[in-house]
């Protein structure tokens, strides 16, 4: 499957459907949506600031991974009979062989699975693009972030500094 076609069912905790897909360029309301119904503390944990809003070159960068250095995953459950955006994932190659990873998910739709199965799917394609290392630069307080990363199966290994902690996850 190349991979600005990718697609995986999954479920969440309660059993609901969740479909792990590309990001694609007509998702730029639905993305927008979904952050604006992310809590202040989620997106300060995201991006280690205070974020209102995005320039519009953030958000061109956002919805154009090129599937190659950046790939962009989302989650979609529905609601009320239509597809949501509820949670996305990212890697960005900083180098070669080596990736950093982000990911979000809606404050309501947090705990469920979502993170997991982001990063499950994320890694399967770092390896497939042999990709060596993941990293991710995290806050010493984000318990779920490092929770999701120490179940990955991959092997971690954290580097801690008092503002923040540098985790690297090896792929191979
Ligand atoms: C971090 C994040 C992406 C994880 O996604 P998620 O869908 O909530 O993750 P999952 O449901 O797969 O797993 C979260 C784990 O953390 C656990 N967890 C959640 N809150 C917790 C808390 N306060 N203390 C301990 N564990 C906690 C959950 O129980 C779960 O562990 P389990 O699988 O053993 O039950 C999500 O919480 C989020 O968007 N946070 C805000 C943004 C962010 O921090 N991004 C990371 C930037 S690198």
């Amino acid at each position: 499957m190349k991979r600005a076609q990718y697609s995986a069912i999954g479920a969440l905790r309660d059993g609901r459907q969740v479909e792990i897909r590309a990001l694609r360029p007509d998702d730029r309301a639905d993305l927008l949506a979904a952050v604006d119904r992310t809590s202040g503390q989620s997106l300060y944990r995201r991006f280690f600031a205070v974020r209102r809003g995005f320039t519009e070159p953030e958000i061109e960068f956002f919805l154009n991974p090129d599937f190659i250095d950046h790939v962009a995953l989302v989650a979609v459950v529905e609601e009320s009979g239509r597809p949501v955006i509820v949670g996305g994932g990212r890697y960005v190659v900083m180098q070669p062989g080596k990736a950093e990873v982000a990911f979000a998910v809606v404050d309501q739709y947090q705990g469920q699975g979502i993170g997991a199965l982001l990063m499950h799917h994320l890694g399967s394609i770092a390896r497939g693009a042999e990709l060596e290392e993941l990293i991710a630069e995290v806050l010493p307080d984000n318990i779920p972030m490092l929770k999701v990363f120490e179940k990955s199966g991959f092997r971690l290994s954290i580097k801690r500094e008092p503002q923040v902690l540098h985790v690297a996850l090896r792929l191979f």
